[in-house]
């Protein structure tokens, strides 16, 4: 149901700002991670993860979920739709993988958090997997906000099926 202009704009928002205040988060999540990685001192990287840690439950998953949960209201508040537009299809297939697999991988961000020497060897592959995850979370999370702000034509079969009654009706 199309939401009134001004909820819409209010709606939009939330959004926009939850979704790229992820986006930022991450990045800072990202600068914490190469810190750690390129230490030499436990007590800095102690403190750099434990930082990393905080800001995964207190920024990145709340934003991550508000982004999600705007998006869909976003999708079915307009005449956008949730399943009619390619792009807006696209931005559900990145986003629901992105956040599924930030929930998994704060576990290893809690065990380098809670271990008592972060820069012991067999904790070298987790630390150079935190950058890879924070990587990857940019790439789809700046493919998300260049779909949406292009916003490339092509409507799926459901929405070409959607629009036909009611282009008939406008006729
Ligand atoms: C479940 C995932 C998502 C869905 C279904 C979704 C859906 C949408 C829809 C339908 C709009 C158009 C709203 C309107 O015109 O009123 C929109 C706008 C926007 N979205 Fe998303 N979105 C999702 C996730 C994201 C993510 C992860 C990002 C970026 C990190 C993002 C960034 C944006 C931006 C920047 C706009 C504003 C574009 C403009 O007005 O020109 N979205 N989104």
């Amino acid at each position: 149901m199309p939401m009134p202009p001004r909820l819409r704009k209010t709606a939009l928002t939330a959004h926009v700002t939850t979704s790229l205040g992820w986006l930022g988060a991450v990045a800072a999540f990202l600068a914490l991670a190469i810190a750690g990685l390129t230490t030499t001192d436990p007590d800095r990287a102690h403190a750099l993860y434990l930082a990393a840690d905080l800001i995964t439950w207190t920024i990145i998953v709340p934003l991550a979920l508000a982004s999600f949960a705007t998006g869909i209201i976003q999708s079915l508040g307009t005449s956008w739709g949730l399943l009619r537009h390619y792009w807006v299809l696209a931005k559900l297939i990145l986003t629901i993988p992105a956040t599924a697999v930030l929930l998994v991988h704060t576990q290893p961000i809690a065990v380098l958090a809670t271990s008592h020497d972060a820069l012991a060897t067999d904790l070298h592959g987790l630390r150079i997997q935190l950058i890879a995850d924070a990587v990857a979370a940019i790439i789809v999370l700046l493919a998300a906000t260049v779909l949406a702000v292009f916003k490339p034509r092509g409507m799926t079969c459901y929405g070409q099926r959607r629009a036909q009654p009611a282009a008939a009706s406008s006729r």
